[in-house]
C-alpha cells in the first residue's frame, strides 16, 4: 500500500512536546482552581486512632482537610475481575493496609499552602503486625488466576523431567519495581452541577470514566475524561487509583475545581508497581537439547485487599515445542499497595526465568544457546495446538545473530577479554501476544480538501497521534499533511485502554475502516450527481489518491474531495466505524510478535561492575505503521531491559514495611552512560489474520528477554550465574 503508512514520519506532536507548548493533565488551567495534597500513612498495617487536622485547618488558604471521619461516602467497586477494585475506596474507614496509603487530603488555594498544611496533619496509629515477608507468607492460588491464562498441565511433566538425561532446575527471582514515567500521576477534577470533568493522566479515558462513575454511583454520561497527552504510562496509568477519586471527591464537596498531582515519592505509593516474583524453572531435555519437559511455577505477591497476578508463566506455554509441561502461579498477600501491570507484565519477569534456564540448559547439554532455541522451535502453538497467524522468529534470530557477530563467541565462559575486562555474549528470545479490542472511530472530510479523524484513545508517548493520522490519510486517500487526528476524550468514539500493546492494532482497524466509510460516503454523494464524472460509480470503479477520485477505466476523468464537497450543502461528509476482532479469531490462530535479543557485556572482575556494551535485537511485529516511532518503542523497551537487569529494585524495610528508596536518587534507572548505542532491527512481516492492517503491538516486546540476554552475557563473561535481579556488583565479587 503506497501512502503514509509505514513511513518513518516525525511525531506530529514532537515539536509541541519539546518546546513545552502542549498541556499535560496537571497543566490545565481553571479559574478558582484549588490544590490538593495527600497525607500518606507511615505504617503498613493497623488502625488510625486519631487524626488531628486542627493545625492544618488554621493555616491561611486552607479550604478543607478530608479524612475517613468527614470524607463523603463512595460506593467503590467490587467486581471480581477488577484487579484494583478496593484500593480506590479511599478515606472510607480507619484501616491502614499498606505503606503510603492516603489517610488525609488537604485542599488549599495554592499548592504551597496545601503542601505546608499537609505536613501539619498529625496521625496517631495503632500499628498491627504487617505481612512484609515474601518468603514467609502463605501462598495460595487465586480463583481468578485462570483469567490470566498462566496455568496449564500438558502430558507428564514430572515423569518426563525425572527421566530426562539433561536437566536444570533452579529458582529465579525478580524484585519489586516501580514505574517512574517522567509525568507523575495527575488529576484536575471539575464539577458542573451533576456533571464531572476529569483531566486525568490515564492510559484509558473510557476505563477511568467507568470506574469513577461506579465509585460515585452516577451515570457514565455524567463523567467526561480528557487526556490528550501523557508523559509515559507503562502500565501504572492503566488503572484508576485513589488520587483520581480524591480529586473528584474534594471538587464536589468544595464546589470548585481541584488539582491533585503526585510528587515523586508518592509515585511509590498507591499507583501500582511490579510485584516480586520467585520462579522455579525445571527443564528436562534429550542429549541433543530437545526439550522433553518444562515446569515453570511462579509465586508473586499482591496486597491484602485486592488480587493482582503478574502472569510470569504465561509465555512458557507457547514459546518452545515441549510435549510435557506444567505452569502454575501462586500468590502471597502482603501489606503493600496493589501491584499492577508494568511493561510486559508477566512476559518480562517470566522471560528472565525461562530464558536464563534455557541458557543454563545450553551449557548443561553442551549446545550453543541459539542452536538450542532452534532445536526447540515451535512451528505451531504447542499449547493451543493451532497455527501461528505469522511467526518470523527464525528470521529474527538469523538477522540479529549475524549483525551481532554471534559466531565470534567463544563457547567457554570467562574466555573472552578486552583489556582488563571480561567480555560476555548472551542472547534470549522475546515474545508478546497480539491483542485487539473493539474500537470505534470517526472521520470527517471537508470541502477544503482536508480530513479530520477522531478516536477517544490515548497517546501514552508511543506516537498514536502520528500513526493514526497516517492510517486515516491512507484510508481516505489524502496526503498526511491534509489530515488531522484528535484523541484523548470520552466525547470521542470509544476505544480500549492503552495496555497489552493493543492500541495500534485496535484503533488502526477502526480509523482505517471509518476513513473508508467516509471516502465511500463522499463517492456516493458524487455518484448521485449526474454532472459528476463519478456519476453512477462505486468504489470498485475508482481509485483515490492525493484527494482525487479517478476512474480506473480512464484516470484522466475524476474529481477531488474539495470539488465534490463544495457542492455539498453542509460542506462535509463523515464516516463512522466500529471494529472488533472476530469472536473466534484467537481460536483459529495463535497471535504473537517475536524477537531475538543479543547483548554484549563488559565486567570488571575486581569491582563486579557490569556495563552493557552493545545490544542488538530484531523484532517481527507484523506491519509497522511508522518505522521511526516503532524504533523508539523498541529502544525504550531494550533500555528498560538494561534497567531491569542491572539497576531497578524497590527496597522495603522488613521491620516496618516502609519503602526505603522512594525517590530517583536511590531507585536507580539507566542513565545515558548506562545505555550504549542500541540497535533494533525491524524484520518485515505480513500477517493476514491479526487485524485488517496486519499490525501487531510493539510497546512491550522490547523489554521481553532483554534482562535474560544480559544475565546470560554476564554468565558467559564471568562463569557466575546470577538468578536474582538486579545484577549489582556485590553479587559478582
Ligand atoms: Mo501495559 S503494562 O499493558 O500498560
Amino acid at each position: 500500500m503506497a501512502g503514509a503508512i509505514g513511513r518513518p514520519l516525525d511525531r506530529a506532536d514532537g515539536r509541541a512536546k519539546v518546546t513545552g507548548a502542549l498541556r499535560y493533565s496537571a497543566e490545565v488551567p481553571y479559574p478558582n482552581l484549588a490544590h490538593a495534597v495527600m497525607v500518606l500513612s507511615t505504617i503498613p498495617s493497623g488502625r488510625i486512632h486519631t487524626i488531628d487536622a486542627s493545625a492544618a485547618l488554621r493555616q491561611p488558604g486552607v479550604l478543607q482537610v478530608f479524612t475517613h471521619e468527614n470524607a463523603p461516602r463512595v460506593t467503590g467497586s467490587k467486581g471480581p475481575k477488577d484487579d484494583n477494585a478496593r484500593i480506590i475506596a479511599v478515606l472510607q474507614d480507619d484501616h491502614v493496609r499498606y505503606d503510603r496509603q492516603p489517610v488525609a487530603l488537604v485542599v488549599a488555594d495554592t499548592l504551597e499552602r496545601a503542601t505546608d498544611a499537609a505536613s501539619l496533619v498529625r496521625v496517631r496509629y495503632g500499628a498491627t503486625d504487617a505481612f512484609t515477608r515474601f518468603e514467609h507468607a502463605d501462598a495460595f492460588t487465586p480463583a481468578n488466576v485462570q483469567h490470566v491464562a498462566a496455568v496449564e498441565d500438558r502430558g507428564d511433566p514430572r515423569g518426563a523431567f525425572a527421566a530426562a538425561p539433561v536437566r536444570v532446575d533452579n529458582v529465579y527471582t525478580t524484585p519489586a519495581e516501580h514505574h517512574n514515567p517522567m509525568e507523575p500521576h495527575a488529576t484536575v477534577a471539575a464539577w458542573d452541577g451533576d456533571n464531572l470533568t476529569l483531566h486525568d493522566a490515564t492510559q484509558g479515558v473510557f476505563a477511568t470514566r467507568k470506574r469513577v462513575a461506579e465509585v460515585f454511583g452516577i451515570p457514565l454520561s455524567h463523567v467526561r475524561v480528557i487526556c490528550p497527552f501523557i508523559g509515559g504510562g507503562f502500565g501504572c496509568k492503566g488503572s484508576t487509583w485513589p488520587h483520581t477519586v480524591l480529586a473528584a471527591m474534594a471538587a464536589k464537596a468544595l464546589h470548585r475545581p481541584v488539582k491533585l498531582v503526585l510528587d515523586r515519592p508518592q509515585m511509590f505509593g498507591s499507583v501500582g508497581w511490579r510485584p516480586r516474583t520467585e520462579q522455579r524453572v525445571a527443564l528436562g531435555a534429550a542429549r541433543d537439547g530437545k526439550l522433553v519437559s518444562t515446569i515453570h511455577t511462579a509465586k508473586t505477591n499482591t496486597s491484602v485487599f485486592d488480587i493482582f497476578v503478574e502472569p510470569s508463566t504465561v509465555l512458557t506455554k507457547m514459546l518452545y515445542d515441549v510435549p510435557n509441561l506444567r505452569v502454575a502461579q501462586t500468590l502471597v498477600r502482603m501489606n503493600v499497595s496493589t501491584p499492577t501491570y508494568m511493561r510486559a507484565p508477566g512476559e518480562s519477569s517470566g522471560s528472565f526465568a525461562l530464558e536464563s534456564a534455557m541458557d543454563e540448559l545450553a551449557y548443561a547439554a553442551g549446545i550453543d544457546p541459539l542452536e538450542l532455541r532452534l532445536r526447540n522451535y515451535a512451528e505451531t502453538d504447542p499449547g493451543e495446538k493451532i497455527p501461528f497467524s505469522s511467526k518470523s522468529l527464525r528470521e529474527c534470530y538469523r538477522v540479529a545473530a549475524e549483525r551481532f557477530g554471534w559466531s565470534r563467541r567463544a563457547a567457554q565462559p570467562r574466555s573472552m577479554r578486552a583489556g582488563d575486562e571480561l567480555v560476555g555474549y548472551g542472547m534470549a528470545t522475546a515474545t508478546y501476544p497480539t491483542n485487539r479490542s473493539m474500537a470505534s472511530a470517526l472521520v470527517r472530510i471537508s470541502a477544503d480538501g482536508s480530513a479530520h479523524a477522531l478516536a477517544g484513545t490515548q497517546d501514552i508517548g508511543t506516537g498514536s497521534y502520528t500513526v493514526f493520522r497516517q492510517v486515516a490519510a491512507d484510508g481516505v486517500g489524502l496526503p498526511f499533511e491534509r489530515v488531522h487526528f484528535d484523541l484523548g476524550d470520552t466525547n470521542m468514539p470509544m476505544t480500549p485502554v492503552s495496555g497489552g500493546s493493543q492500541t495500534a492494532a485496535s484503533v488502526s482497524s477502526a480509523v482505517f475502516a471509518a476513513a473508508q466509510v467516509a471516502r465511500d460516503n463522499v463517492l456516493a454523494f458524487a455518484a448521485a450527481d449526474a454532472s459528476s464524472p463519478l456519476y453512477g460509480k462505486t468504489s470498485d470503479d475508482v481509485t483515490v489518491q492525493d484527494g482525487r477520485f479517478a476512474l480506473k477505466s480512464d484516470p484522466s476523468r475524476g474529481e477531488t474531495y474539495a470539488a465534490i464537497l463544495t457542492r455539498h450543502p453542509v460542506g462535509e461528509i463523515e464516516g463512522r466505524a466500529d471494529s472488533a476482532p472476530a469472536a473466534d479469531a484467537k481460536k483459529l490462530h495463535s497471535m504473537h510478535a517475536f524477537g531475538a535479543q543479543f547483548a554484549e557485556v563488559r565486567v570488571d572482575p575486581q569491582l563486579g561492575t557490569v556495563r552493557v556494551a552493545r545490544m542488538i535485537s530484531a523484532f517481527a511485529s507484523g506491519r509497522i505503521l511508522n518505522r521511526k516511532t516503532a524504533r523508539s518503542q523498541y529502544l525504550g523497551g531494550m533500555t528498560w531491559a538494561i534497567g531491569m537487569a542491572l539497576h531497578e529494585v524497590t527496597r522495603m524495610d522488613l521491620r516496618n514495611g516502609r519503602i526505603m528508596n522512594a525517590n530517583l536518587a536511590d531507585y536507580l534507572v539507566p542513565v545515558h552512560a548506562d545505555v550504549p548505542a542500541l540497535e533494533a532491527i525491524v524484520v518485515d512481516e505480513e500477517d493476514p489474520y491479526v487485524n485488517p492492517l496486519g499490525v501487531k503491538g510493539i510497546g512491550e516486546i522490547g523489554i521481553v528477554g532483554g534482562a535474560a540476554a544480559i544475565a546470560n552475557a554476564v554468565f558467559h563473561a564471568t562463569g557466575k550465574r546470577i538468578r536474582d535481579l538486579p545484577i549489582q556488583p556485590d553479587k559478582l565479587v
